[in-house]
Parts: structure tokens; sequence; C-alpha cells
């Protein structure tokens, strides 16, 4: 049941967030704000603040945040109906009768289901008739039996524009629903309809309850598109949805692995030869949708790609697309095929041993990183070493859960140490254990961009004051010296700043930097400012510049003399980060040089360390 708007914002205004964050986190005043320990992550000092005036929350240690809602879905583990519901009570509201308008589009929902069942079984019916035997042949010719094609109730699609959309009309289905559930096409000219999917054979594509909400189609020999598949509809979202998923998350609840497939043959391929537990997404890159359906069905899906460069873009891709969602337990490994092969053709040529091969030398998402990170060649110069290291600091500092983020900033660490430090040992990028070692291209921008911002976004203007400042004057400084870039890439890169919009510029030029084979002389401002507003944040910049920090800091202007900037810069940054590093990192590093005082542990326990301040405190 869908809630009118008026209503949810009632309820939001009527019970204070305090009241219901209250019952779960021991809050005190501070300001205008509540502060009390974040439910969502361990922690010893309180960084997570609730705002009764805006209804919101937010960590500032692990970028936790959101409304009422958000909080009793997260925290609570409430169903969002379920929280309303909750909420509906403390405000001793009732909740509102039915909207008609939201009844009317439930039944419509429903509906565009029915027809889409409706046409499942009649492509079914048309594989047996005379004019299906072209599908029948074209899918024997794929190995298919008659088994595998009740099995994954295959279809076929007549060569005419007028054959399912009457027999659905004459079974009482309306023209207009067919249209809607994508069926069938208005013609251009003349508006009248016709059918959408011909002369193709037919894969039904159910929810995660195994209804039919799309169909992807083949086209049976060479023709283009290879493969289409329907329109997004109020039942199919192409973002959420992923291929079989309802029969492998029987087969994943049974123990088998869940593995990402690219196609439908794919999944085909892979559960006739015994893992049951294979999806593929419709033709895209996997979501974050798709990720957190993933694991909601087992921790660790392993993502099955081709050895070609598109599947390891792809691979990278998923890889840093998974760094905000990672939990405790909850991670990837990613089998990288022969190259040209996919799991179908890897199985008819090689059999199912090749494939189960492939799937237990699957890589940990952990090793996937730290191969990205490496980039293609192996760094043999300082400023190459001190650059993955940069990477490596970046990536872990994208990664949601705190205690994720520990483990991998430890493990990263250790291996900095053992593979890019030592001398002794020569630097050796392991081989994959697959089949075939990928070849990593470091593509100038593409991996390093920053992810869409999905986290609590504060604008500009709404963030507190004096980190809000600070923060404004470290980017803008940056924008107009752009050498401070490559001088401080290091610290730039472990610092995240706490306005989303500004830390994405920070990456930005992070990555900007990162991708010039030539680090020696500095950035143009003209080609940085060219930079950032192609990466979509001209917004962000023009609210920075107008913010005129320079009126209060005038070594932020363009003409500033160089080395005024730097050391200016220079104190700022230890300044913010003074302020902002978190506790429990600085302990972590202390523990390291009070465990193992070698110089390499001094080293970075001192950058953590307000200058002159001994190591002794940086909790102030
Ligand atoms: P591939 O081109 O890798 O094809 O597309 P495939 O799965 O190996 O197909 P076969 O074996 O030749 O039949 C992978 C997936 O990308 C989507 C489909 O979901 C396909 O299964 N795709 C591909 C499209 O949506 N449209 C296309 O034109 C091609
Ligand atoms: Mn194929």
């Amino acid at each position: 049941m869908a809630f009118p708007p008026a209503f949810l914002e009632e309820l939001k205004n009527r019970v204070p967030l305090t009241q219901v964050v209250g019952k779960r986190v021991r809050l005190q005043r501070d300001g205008k704000e509540q502060k009390g320990l974040c439910p969502f992550h361990n922690e010893k000092t309180p960084s997570f603040r609730v705002n009764d005036q805006k209804g919101v929350f937010h960590c500032f240690g692990c970028g936790a945040g959101g409304n009422v809602f958000d909080f009793l879905t997260r925290a609570e583990g409430m169903a969002f109906l379920e929280a309303v519901k909750h909420l509906a009570d403390l405000a001793g509201m009732a909740l509102p009768d039915p909207d008609p308008e939201s009844e009317a589009r439930e039944k419509r929902r429903k509906t565009i289901g029915e027809a889409m069942e409706a046409a499942a079984l009649w492509f079914v019916a048309q594989l047996a008739t005379q004019a299906g035997e072209r599908g029948r042949d074209y899918l024997a010719g794929r190995g298919l039996g008659r088994e595998a094609l009740a099995r994954f109730r295959l279809g076929y699609a007549p060569d005419s524009f007028d054959a399912l959309g009457p027999a659905l009309v004459r079974q009482g289905f309306a023209e207009d629903l067919l249209i809607e559930a994508g069926l069938r096409r208005a013609r251009e000219s003349d508006n009248k309809p016709f059918d959408f999917f011909r002369n193709r054979v037919i894969f039904p594509v159910a929810d995660r309850r195994g209804r039919v909400v799309a169909f992807g189609a083949r086209a049976l020999g060479d023709d283009k598109p290879k493969y289409i598949n329907s329109p997004e509809t109020p039942l199919f979202q192409k973002s959420r949805t992923l291929y079989q998923l309802h029969h492998a998350r029987e087969a994943a609840a049974k123990g088998q692995a869940l593995i990402v497939a690219e196609g439908y043959m794919d999944v085909i391929a892979l559960a006739l030869a015994g893992f049951e537990g294979a999806v593929a997404p419709l033709g895209t890159a996997l979501t974050e949708d798709h990720l957190v359906e993933l694991w909601r069905l087992a921790p660790e899906p392993v993502i099955c790609l081709d050895g070609d460069a598109a599947g390891q873009a792809a691979q990278a891709r998923t890889a840093e697309r998974a760094l905000p969602l990672l939990r405790p337990g909850q991670s990837l490994r990613f089998a990288v095929l022969p190259s040209g092969q996919d799991p179908d053709s890897l199985i008819r040529a090689q059999g199912p041993e090749a494939m189960r091969a492939c799937l237990d030398a699957a890589t940990p998402l952990s090793q996937v990183l730290w191969r990205i990170a490496l980039g293609e060649r192996a760094p043999d110069t300082p400023e190459q070493k001190a650059m993955v290291r940069a990477r490596l600091r970046d990536m872990v500092g994208r990664i949601g859960d705190e205690g994720v983020r520990r483990f991998y900033g430890d493990e990263f660490r250790r291996r900095v140490d053992e593979e890019l430090y030592s001398a002794r040992r020569p630097f050796d990028a392991r081989p994959t254990m697959g089949p075939r070692r990928p070849a990593f291209r470091q593509g100038p921008r593409g991996l390093m961009r920053p992810p869409p911002q999905t986290a609590w976004q504060a604008p500009i203007r709404e963030m507190p004051a004096p980190e809000a400042a600070q923060e404004r004057t470290l980017v803008l400084a940056l924008i107009n010296h752009p050498f401070l870039i490559a001088e401080s890439a290091e610290r730039l890169a472990d610092l995240s700043l706490q306005n989303k919009e500004l830390d994405a510029i920070r990456r930005t030029l992070l990555d900007l930097a990162a991708g010039r084979a030539d680090t020696a002389t500095a950035l143009d401002k003209a080609a940085v400012n060219a930079h950032v507003i192609a990466s979509g944040q001209a917004e962000v910049l023009d609210r920075l510049v107008q913010a005129r920090v320079e009126h209060t800091h005038s070594w932020i202007k363009p003409e500033a003399r160089p080395e005024t900037v730097r050391e200016n810069f220079g104190n700022a940054l230890t300044h913010y980060r003074d302020r902002r590093m978190r506790p429990a990192e600085l302990e972590a590093e202390r523990n390291r040089f009070a465990a193992e005082p070698t110089a390499q542990n001094f080293e970075r326990l001192a950058a953590l360390t307000p200058a002159g301040n001994g190591g002794e405190d940086g909790n102030t």
C-alpha cells in the first residue's frame, strides 16, 4: 500500500526523531542537536548526531544517515510498512484510507502481471506449433532438450506483427494494457499497435518470487540486436532484476554457490551443468541494487566474467561499486574465464569440470582491488609506489563499514610493506589462480571515478560551520593552486571530507593527478577547472568560488606566492586532519607502534598526529 506523501510528512513532524532514536541510543544534548554512540558501527566516542529540526540523523564516523524511516528500517530492521505503523502508533494517528489512485495503480500492476503470464504461456505454446519449428531448431542447435525448454519456460515469438496481440485481446486483455506491459508497441505514424517480439526465441524473466515480469528475446540468426528485452514497466526494473533469481535463491539456500554470469544462455548452461545458483543481469552492469539483492542470498557471490578487456573493465567497476556496501562477512569473488569464453561455451567445449575449476579459483575482492591499485605494470619508482599506496587508501576510505575498512587497511598496509617496501623481495604481481592472468587496464579515469553518491549528502550551505569552512578552504586551494594536488596526493588520498560534494571534487582531482604519466610538471589551472566541470561538478565549483573563502584566507588567491601557499596549505591540512582524524585510527596506529616500534610505524603515527604534539594526543 502506498501512503500519500503528506501523511508521511505529518508523521515525521509529529514524532521527534530523538524520541525514536532515543529508544535505541543514549543521547546527550549538544547545541541544537543531540549526539550519542552510533548504532551502525562500533565506536567509543559519539559521532552520531540527531537533528530534530531537520528530522535527520548522521554519523560522522561511518557516514550512516537519513530520516526516521531510514532509522527504523536500518537500526530496528523494520519493513517500511511496519515503520509507518509504528510511527503512527507513537503519533496517535490513524493510517489513511487506501488512496483510490494508488489502489488503481496496484490493480494495474496486477493485471500487467496477468498479461505477462498469459504471454509466457502463449510463447511456450508457439514453440510447439509448425511456425515454432525455427525456434525449436535454434534451441536444439544450442544443445537444449525438451526438459530444458520446460524448465526455463522457453518460447517462440512468431515472425508476425499481429500474433500475440490479437491472441491476448481475445483473452480479454486491453490493447492499452499490452502496451503498458511492453508486449505491444504503437506505430509512430498512426499509433497502430504491433507485437514487440517477433521471430525470436523467448526467455521469460521472473521476479524474486517467480512471477513473470519481463521477456528477453534472442534473434535466431545474426540479426541485430542479438537480444532485446522488455522495456521497464511498473512491474519490471532492469536495475533490480536478475535472470533466474528465484531458482538461484533455492539453490543458494541449499548451499550451492551463487554465481553471476553475463547472459541468459550462460545461466541456463550453468544450471544444466549443476551450478543451479546462477543468475545474470539483463545486459547491464551489476548495479548496487543487484549487489544488495545478491547478498540477501549468499555472503560471497561469485562474479563470473569473460577474461577479455571488457570483462576486466566490468570486474573493476563491480569491485569499486561494492566498496561502500561491504559488511562483515559480506563480500564478492571474481572468477575469470579464458578470454573469449563464456560459461555456456566453456561448459560445451570442456565440460562442467572446467567450469568448476574456474569457480574454485575465484579471486577474493581484496585481491582484485589490490591489482586494480597496482595497475598494469609493477610500480618501480618511489613515486609510482606512493601512488599505489594512495590509491589503496582511497579505496579503503570508500568502504562503508568501519570494521571491514580497518581490516582492509591492515591487509593493504601489510602488502605494501611486504611487496612494495622490501628491497630484498623482488616485487611480484602474482599470477591469477584462474586459467589466465587478466591484464588489468588502468583506465585513465574509469577505475578511479568517484562512485555515485547515495549516502546522505549535506549541501555545502548546510555544513556545520568550522569544518565546512576548513573543507572549502582546502578544496579551493587545490583548485587555485593545482601544484598542491600532486605534492599532497598521499595525505589527500586518505582524507575523506564530510561534505560529499567537496569530497567528490577531492577524488576527481586525485584521479586527474593519478591519470597523468608526467607527474613532475604541475597541473594547469585551466585544465583542472575543465576537468572538474566535465565530471559534472560545475555547480559545486560555482558555489565554492562564490563562498569567497579568499576573503578570510588571502593565501588562497590565485596570485599568492607558491611558498606561502604551500606552507599555509600544509598547516590547514594538518589542522583539519587533526580535528577530523578518527580517534580509533589514531589508537590503532599508536598500538601498532607500541607493539613494533619501527621507524616506519613511527612515521605512520606521526603522519596522523598534529605537528609538535609528539604523538601524545590527537584527540582534541
Ligand atoms: P553476449 O553478447 O555476451 O551474448 O550478451 P551471450 O549471452 O553469449 O549470447 P549468446 O550465447 O550468443 O546467445 C550477454 C548478455 O547481454 C545482453 C543479454 O542479456 C545477453 O545474454 N544483451 C546482449 C542484450 O541485452 N542485447 C544485445 O544485443 C546483446
Ligand atoms: Mn554466449
